[in-house]
């Protein structure tokens, strides 16, 4: 199927959030849309899926003028899409999950579940997908999700599917399965709308890219272009892809984690006996594959998690029992792994969001009644200092795109007048710009002299930023080595392989 975009054309408000995109997708190929963070392309998916009416220009399928209420119309039509945060329901089982996909009702409500069952069964077969049908949604790890949502589309018989940001959340060997997936795919004739801001994935995979910037489409490019050279296309000007920095120099700050264990309610182990510091003046890295214990270990330095055992100490001051709001208050910045779960409220103003656990301090307080100019202006200054495309501070928080939405919890937290930093995924979801840009502002708070701790599944990040890495693996500390030590040694520790297995050699870096 041919599919065609033509003269496409959003508003919301003031804003113009797609004009006039032109877009071709060939059948059985893989297009990918590149743009920096709110340049619309999710805005123009949701269009092409029928979640927006657009105002302005035309969708044809092979020659012919379509339009679409709503999903459903887009389905029947043959589109399908993966959403960034997809819509399962964790208590359902894959079946059920795909049988609600097409409507599947028979006489009296009930769901064909055995159709779909054989749904599950044949593709999983056929893309070799590994999936059982019985499964429960809540005890798949995420790229197995995925293929569910995948499958859900399929199921409907897809022609074109759309996939928005969908590596994002994934391991590098899911990403990998997923890149091949959709080479089979497309070797079945199936077109993919591609949305990444991960450059070496275009150019491994994408037949064609269409470049978008401020709602408008700037140019083609081909995948033989270089990084560099799609980076700019991107964002408008030249992008450093490398960070800078200078040797660490140290303060008389510190921030140790000792003996630290986290256990669930039923006693299981998430951290297991964790112990590292963090210098002021210095970057550690945590690096590890997503999912073991580093998402517990930033909640318990958050105060969010209780410890089992162990104690958390910051300029020599044990901080374990404090609460919450009373970190963050005396210097804690803390940007979540979830940012939509646990970084916002998506229903107040980006406004009000830029001050959540200040709001009753000075200056945004004043008596009882908070001071609505003073929170203004410090939200624009936020939004100017860290480039957050909003159309108004006072629009709800969930209007921004997700790399906007990101950035806006970073400037939150990076503005405070911190004593330690945690940022977890400091860039996921973000465009090269900014990713540039953020890399810059994590080195400017080490340089500051303040201890930072970043958690980060992306090697490439974890190697950029780091003085030191720690490496996690089923809630243990598997080896602290310095930033320059061989990505084999990194690989084989994430993997469970402790440093002390693996010969001194390998690990001890460079420069020894
Ligand atoms: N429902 C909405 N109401 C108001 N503004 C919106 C709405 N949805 C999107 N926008 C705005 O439209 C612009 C484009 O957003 P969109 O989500 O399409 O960007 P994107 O290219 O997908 O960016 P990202 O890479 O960050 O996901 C942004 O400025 C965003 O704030
Ligand atoms: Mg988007």
């Amino acid at each position: 199927m041919k599919l065609e975009l033509r003269g496409i054309t959003k508003v919301f408000g003031p804003l113009v959030a797609n004009d006039h995109i032109d877009v071709v997708v060939e059948p059985g190929t893989i297009h990918a849309l590149l743009g920096e963070n709110g340049a619309g392309k999710s805005t123009l998916m949701n269009v092409l899926y029928g979640l927006y009416q657009p105002d302005g220009g035309q969708i044809l399928i092979d020659g012919q003028p379509v339009s679409f209420k709503g999903p459903g119309d887009a389905v029947a039509a043959g589109i399908g899409m993966v959403h960034q945060h997809f819509m399962l329901v964790p208590v359902f089982t894959v079946a059920e999950s795909v049988a609600l996909g097409y409507e599947p009702t028979k006489a009296g409500g009930v769901l064909d579940l055995p159709k779909a069952r054989k749904i599950v069964k044949d593709l999983s077969a056929r893309f070799g997908f590994d999936l059982d049908p019985d499964a429960l949604i809540k005890d798949l790890p995420v790229g197995a999700q995925q293929r569910v949502e995948i499958i859900k589309a399929l199921s409907r018989d897809a022609s074109v599917l759309i996939l928005d940001e969908p590596t994002a959340v994934l391991t590098p060997q899911e990403t990998d399965e997923l890149i091949e997936i959709m080479r089979q795919l497309r070797r079945q004739g199936t077109s993919i709308i591609l949305i990444t801001h991960k450059l070496r994935e275009v150019k491994a995979i994408a037949d064609e890219i269409t470049v978008i910037r401020r709602g408008k489409v700037v140019g083609k490019e081909h995948p033989s272009a270089s990084e560099t050279q799609l980076a700019s296309a991107m964002v408008g000007r030249p992008v450093d892809l490398n960070v800078h920095k200078q040797d660490p120099q140290y303060s008389d700050s510190l921030f140790e984690i000792k003996d630290v264990t986290v256990a669930t309610d039923t006693g299981h182990i998430l951290v297991d006996q964790v112990s590292f510091d963090v210098k002021g003046g210095e970057v550690v890295c945590i690096a590890g594959v997503q999912g073991n214990g580093q998402t517990e270990l930033t909640e318990a330095i958050l105060g969010a998690r209780t410890l089992a055992a162990g104690q958390m100490l910051l300029d020599g001051k044990d901080i374990s029992n404090q609460k919450p709001k009373e970190r963050l208050r005396s210097g804690l910045g803390f940007v979540p792994e979830d940012r939509s779960r646990d970084g916002m409220i998506a229903t107040f103003s980006i406004a009000e969001n830029m001050i959540l656990d200040q709001y009753d301090e000075a200056p945004f307080a004043k008596g009882i009644a908070l001071s609505k100019s003073v929170i203004n202006k410090n939200a624009e200054d936020l939004r100017d200092e860290f480039d957050v495309r909003v159309t108004s501070v006072h629009d709800p928080i969930s209007t921004l795109s997700g790399g906007n939405a990101q950035k806006a919890i970073l400037a939150r937290e990076m503005s405070k007048k911190l004593k330690l930093l945690v940022v977890s995924q400091p860039t996921r979801g973000l465009d090269v710009g900014s990713i540039e840009f953020v890399h810059s502002r994590i080195i400017a708070e080490r340089d500051s002299g303040i201890p930072v701790l970043v958690v980060s599944t992306e090697l490439d990040e974890v190697v950029a930023l780091a003085d030191r890495i720690v490496v996690m693996y089923h809630g243990r500390v598997m080896g602290i080595v310095p930033a320059d030590t061989p990505r084999d040694t990194l690989g084989l520790m994430m993997a469970g392989v402790p440093l002390e297995e693996i010969g001194n050699s390998a690990a001890e870096g460079k420069e020894n």
